[in-house]
C-alpha cells in the first residue's frame, strides 16, 4: 500500500458536519475572540466562492464569528458584509492583520494573492484557511509549505489548504472502502474530470486548467493511493481557441505509477458537452471489489465480489456533498489541536509537483520521474 495523503490515525475522516456545539477549546494565541470562545473570522475576497460557500459556512457555526468581509472591491466587500450580517468590512488585509479579535484568516482571493498574503497573516500570528490552487508555481507553494511548518514548530498559527473534495462525505465514504478491505487489494485508480468549454475568468486560470481544476483530482487520486513516482501524459497539440489563444492542457490524459507498482490514471478534458457539472468520477479496482465516488454530485457506488453477480451497492447524499461545511469544521478542530490540517501546504506541494511532472512528460514525450516534495 502506498503512503496516504494524511495520516488516517490523526486525521479522522470528515463525516457531513451536524449541528455545531459552542465549544470554547484551549486558548488559540493571539486573535481569540472577544465573544465567548467564538474564534473571530476575516473572509478575505468577497467573490464567486466566498459568496456560494465560505461565508454560509462561517455564518452558520457559533464557535466561530465572521468579523471582516475583506476586498479591494470595496462595494463588494461591503454587500457581502451586509449579506452575512459582518460588523465591518475593509478593502486590505493589513487592516484585519492588525485586529487583535481576528483569529482566523480565510482566503478567497485569486490564486496569485495566495502567498503573499499567507505569509503575511501567519507572520501577524492568524490561522489561515487558503483555498485552491495553493498558488501557481512550485516555488511559492514551496514558501507558503515552509512558512506553514515555521509557524507550525513555533506553536504558532495553523495553515490549512481549503481542498473541499477531500472532506466530501462521498470522497470519504470512498477512501473507507479502500481503507477498510472491501474492494480486497486496490490496484488501480482513475479519476476522470470533464468540464465545459466555457472559459475561467482570469487570464491566469485560463493558462492553466490542470493547476486550476485538474488540483482537486489529483489531490484525491493521491488521498487514496499515496503518491505516484512516475507519470507519462499527453495534452492535444496547442491550438488557438476562443479569444484566449493556445490552451495546451484544456485536454490531458496521464499515466501514473506508484511507489509500489500500483498504477493508476488522470484525465481532464475542458470540452465536455454534458450539462452541468459535468464528469468528476474517481474509481478504485481492487481484487475483491470496485468502488466509484462523485465529490460533488455526492454519491458512491461499490460493487463487492464478483464480475457476474456480487452484491451492488449505490449510497447518494447531497447534503454537504461538496464538503464545504465538513471542510471548515475541520479547519477549526486544527485551530484548536483536535486534527492535521486535510490538506497541509506540503500537501498540495507534492499535488503541484505531480501536475509539473504531467505536463513536462506532455512537452518531452518522456515518462517523467516525480520529485519528493
Ligand atoms: N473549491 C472550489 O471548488 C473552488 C471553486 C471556485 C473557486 N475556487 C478558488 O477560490 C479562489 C477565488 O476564486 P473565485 O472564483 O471566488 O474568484 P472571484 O474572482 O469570483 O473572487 C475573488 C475576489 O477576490 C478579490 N480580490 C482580488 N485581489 C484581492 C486582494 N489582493 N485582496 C482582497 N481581495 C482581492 C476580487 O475583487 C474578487 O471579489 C481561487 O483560488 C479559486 O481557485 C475554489
Amino acid at each position: 500500500m502506498g503512503t496516504a495523503l494524511s495520516d488516517p490515525r490523526r486525521t479522522p475522516e470528515p463525516e457531513p458536519e451536524s449541528e455545531p456545539e459552542p465549544d470554547p477549546g484551549p486558548d488559540v494565541g493571539a486573535g481569540a475572540s472577544p465573544t465567548a470562545g467564538a474564534l473571530g473570522v476575516a473572509v478575505v475576497g468577497t467573490g464567486r466562492i466566498a459568496r456560494k460557500w465560505h461565508l454560509s459556512a462561517w455564518a452558520a457555526r457559533s464557535d466561530a464569528r465572521l468579523l471582516w468581509t475583506v476586498d479591494v472591491d470595496r462595494d463588494s466587500a461591503r454587500e457581502a458584509a451586509a449579506t452575512w450580517s459582518v460588523p465591518r468590512s475593509a478593502t486590505d488585509l493589513a487592516t484585519v492583520l492588525d485586529d487583535p479579535d481576528v483569529a482566523v484568516v480565510d482566503l478567497c482571493t485569486p490564486p496569485e494573492h495566495h502567498a503573499p498574503q499567507l505569509l503575511a497573516a501567519l507572520r501577524a500570528g492568524k490561522h489561515v484557511l487558503v483555498e485552491k490552487p495553493a498558488a501557481w508555481s512550485l516555488a511559492e507553494v514551496r514558501a507558503m509549505a515552509e512558512a506553514a511548518e515555521e509557524a507550525e514548530a513555533a506553536g504558532g498559527p495553523v495553515a490549512m489548504v481549503a481542498e473541499n473534495w477531500l472532506h466530501s462525505p462521498a470522497i470519504a465514504r470512498l477512501r473507507r472502502l479502500v481503507e477498510g478491505g472491501a474492494l480486497g487489494e486496490p490496484l488501480v485508480v482513475a479519476g476522470t474530470l470533464e468540464t465545459g468549454t466555457a472559459l475561467p475568468r482570469t487570464p491566469q486560470q485560463q493558462r492553466s486548467r490542470l493547476l486550476n481544476g485538474g488540483v482537486h483530482m489529483v489531490t484525491t487520486i493521491r488521498h487514496l493511493f499515496g503518491e505516484p513516482t512516475h507519470v507519462g501524459a499527453f495534452t492535444l497539440p496547442d491550438r488557438a481557441e476562443g479569444p484566449t489563444g493556445p490552451r495546451t492542457d484544456l485536454d490531458i490524459v496521464a499515466s501514473l505509477r506508484f511507489a509500489d507498482g500500483r498504477i493508476g490514471s488522470f484525465q481532464q478534458s475542458g470540452r465536455s458537452q454534458r450539462p452541468r457539472p459535468g464528469v468528476r468520477v474517481v474509481r478504485v479496482l481492487g481484487t475483491e471489489g470496485m468502488a466509484e465516488a462523485d465529490p460533488i454530485a455526492g454519491w458512491a457506488a461499490w460493487t463487492e465480489t464478483a464480475w457476474d453477480g456480487g452484491t451492488h451497492h449505490r449510497w447518494q447524499d447531497t447534503t454537504g456533498a461538496a464538503g464545504q461545511d465538513a471542510e471548515i469544521a475541520h479547519f477549526l478542530d486544527v485551530v484548536r489541536g483536535r486534527a492535521t490540517p486535510l490538506p497541509t501546504l506540503r500537501d498540495q506541494l507534492r499535488t503541484h509537483h505531480v501536475m509539473e511532472a504531467m505536463l513536462t512528460s506532455a512537452r518531452s514525450f518522456e515518462t517523467v520521474e516525480i520529485p519528493a516534495a
